[in-house]
């Protein structure tokens, strides 16, 4: 034992996982020994079922699991009855985090038989969570909860509610790649949280709670939100190289760039930024995403004069894809939590495998 403290536990080893694989010397992320790049093409069922199964699926079993997430992506009456009596200021993590310990995470219908049956909580919740960022969209933004055509599918469900109409195939596409990327990150801090949690020997839903709440934080997932509002905020790309330059000389985090593991452009960003010109060119948010390159460029200039290696993240183009797919940034990251909450159960699963309180020890500095 050694009385060397770590308080970011930067670089220390805390426990092994297939799940997910972060080599960010070399820019490189995969799922189960698959790269992103391959995996964002595939539909986010399969991508699911890659990361909590460990299996691989045919394009039939793909679309028969999406089917079912879709219908089981429907609140119960407690659940609904519970979202409807909370105060409509709630921030949607809030709401996520609070539904979690009290879902009920059994299936209406059999799970498809593809999947191990041990699995079915964590599919069921994976398809509520989406239930619930859509059903508190519709309280919030049009007070009643939006009625769905029958026969929709997963992701098609959910960008049905908060548009009021049937999206195009292109965006429901768009909507699955985004829910791809950001499925799984080794030990990120909501991903360690839920696995602390999960060494007390408490269930899923608390785990999943656990995590929702280091999720929420601007340092971690909740950057998505802060760096629309930092792009709104400058207004206009050529105000952009003078207000980094000013943040930077007073010490101000730039949100979606940096990370702990990246040494390199995080491969998600390098995904998301082409999606993100493409979705917001000829819209109204055509100005905010020039705004956002221009904030990239004058970072990449401001770090290379300091010798750091900071570049985008995950989290700094993905809010324009939302925003052009008609997801308000209040709403980011709860449907960030929509697709990580996969990894979380897998890291729940696995954990478990080979389980160990989690229990650091603390340098007494007190009276
Ligand atoms: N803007 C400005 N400076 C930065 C940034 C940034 N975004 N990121 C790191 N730095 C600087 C720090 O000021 C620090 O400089 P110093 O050594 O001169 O004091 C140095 O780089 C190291 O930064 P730390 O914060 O110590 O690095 P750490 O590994 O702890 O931080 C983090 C990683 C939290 C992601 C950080 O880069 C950050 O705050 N980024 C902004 C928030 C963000 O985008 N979070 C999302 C991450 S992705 C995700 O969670 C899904």
């Amino acid at each position: 034992m050694t009385d060397e403290i770590n308080i970011g536990l930067e670089g220390v080893l805390v426990g092994k996982t297939a799940i997910s694989n972060v080599e960010g010397d070399i820019g490189r992320l995969s799922y189960r020994g698959k790269d992103i790049n391959e995996l964002s093409k595939q539909s986010l069922a399969a991508v699911i079922a890659l990361v909590l199964a460990d299996t691989e699926l045919s394009e039939t079993e793909a679309k028969t699991l999406d089917a079912w997430l879709a219908s089981e992506s429907e609140l119960s009456p407690v659940e609904l009855r519970v979202l409807e009596q909370l105060g409509r200021n709630l921030h949607p993590m809030a709401v996520l985090q609070a539904l979690a310990p009290i879902t009920d995470t059994k299936a209406r219908q059999p799970l498809p038989d593809f999947i191990p049956a041990h699995l079915e909580a964590a599919m069921v919740l994976a398809a509520k969570q989406s239930a619930v960022v859509r059903t508190w969209h519709n309280l919030c933004q049009f007070g009643a909860v939006v009625e769905l055509p029958e026969g929709l599918g997963f992701c098609e469900k959910l960008l049905y509610a908060f548009n009021r109409e049937q999206p195009s195939a292109h965006a429901v596409r768009a909507l699955e790649t985004v829910q791809i990327l950001q499925m799984d990150h080794s030990f990120n801090a909501g991903t360690f949280a839920g696995r602390v949690v999960a060494s007390t020997k408490a269930n899923l839903t608390a785990s999943v709670g656990g995590s929702l709440g280091a999720l929420s934080g601007p340092l971690h997932g909740g950057a998505d939100e802060a760096a629309v509002m930092m792009a709104r905020s400058i207004g206009s790309p050529d105000k952009a190289a003078a207000w980094v330059s000013d943040a930077l000389a007073n010490k101000v985090k730039i949100m979606g760039m940096g990370h702990r593991e990246y040494r390199r452009l995080d491969p998600r960003a390098g995904i998301l930024k082409p999606m993100a010109r493409h979705f917001c060119e000829g819209t109204q948010y055509q100005e905010l995403m020039e705004t956002l390159v221009a904030v990239e460029e004058a970072c990449q200039v401001e770090f290379a004069k300091k010798d750091k290696e900071i570049y985008a993240n995950l989290e700094f183009y993905k809010g324009a894809v939302y925003l052009a797919l008609g997801i308000e940034e209040r709403f980011f990251t709860a449907l960030f939590a929509c697709s990580r909450v996969v990894g979380w159960a897998a890291h729940f699963y696995e954990f478990n495998q080979d389980p160990r309180l989690i229990r650091p020890r603390a340098l007494y500095a007190g009276k």
